[in-house]
């Protein structure tokens, strides 16, 4: 009996202790963040109109891949029309109508692949998130998938827009 009060006791403080250890590690942890989020420049990706992401150069060419747009489409169909539409209404998210005219293809595969950062970094998408007002989710897109995707988009913008990747020239 008096070893299972003991063992209690230990179990107990320790718990008390671990989580107080955690708590100030944490708030350690954002000390730092602090630190080094006031002295980052803005990275010349974001400059560029990029984005931040793994994606820094991404070449689009003609014709479109129509296996690429196919593949595109199930994925929106199944993970994406929920919030967004492929005309220019919004629903949750922005509508995709015109986005390659208004975004470079490593800007709109970053947002698609990497968006928490996008949104702690990234101007235009903290823009987006302030116009509607929910964190668009990261959906667990593979890179090549990302790619497939925007030749997808690349389709929409010239069946309802009759031009596309005008973003590239800017
Ligand atoms: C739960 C809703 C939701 C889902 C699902 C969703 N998004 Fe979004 N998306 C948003 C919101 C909201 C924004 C605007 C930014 C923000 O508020 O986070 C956005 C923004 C975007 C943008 C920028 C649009 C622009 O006009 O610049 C792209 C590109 C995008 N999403 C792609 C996708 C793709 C591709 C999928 C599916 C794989 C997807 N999203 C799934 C909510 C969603």
């Amino acid at each position: 009996m008096k070893t299972l009060k003991f063992l209690t006791t230990v179990i107990l403080a320790s718990i008390f202790i671990y989580a107080c250890g955690s708590k100030e590690q944490s708030s350690n942890e954002s000390e730092t963040d602090k630190q080094t989020s006031e002295k980052k420049e803005v990275p010349e990706s974001i400059k560029m109109g990029k984005g931040v992401g793994e994606f820094t150069e991404v070449e689009v060419s003609d014709p479109l891949n129509e296996e690429w747009v196919a593949r595109g489409e199930a994925i929106y169909d199944m993970k994406c029309s929920a919030c967004h539409k492929l005309t220019d209404q919004k629903v949750v998210g922005p509508g995709f109508q015109g986005v390659t005219n208004r975004r470079k293809p490593e800007w709109i595969m970053n947002m698609i692949t990497n968006v928490d950062v996008m949104l702690a970094e990234d101007p235009t998408a903290q823009k987006l998130l302030e116009e509607c007002m929910t964190r668009m989710p990261n959906q667990n897109i593979k890179p090549d998938d990302a790619r497939k995707i925007l030749e997808f988009f690349r389709k929409n913008d010239m069946e309802k827009v009759g031009k596309k990747d005008e973003a590239i020239k800017s």
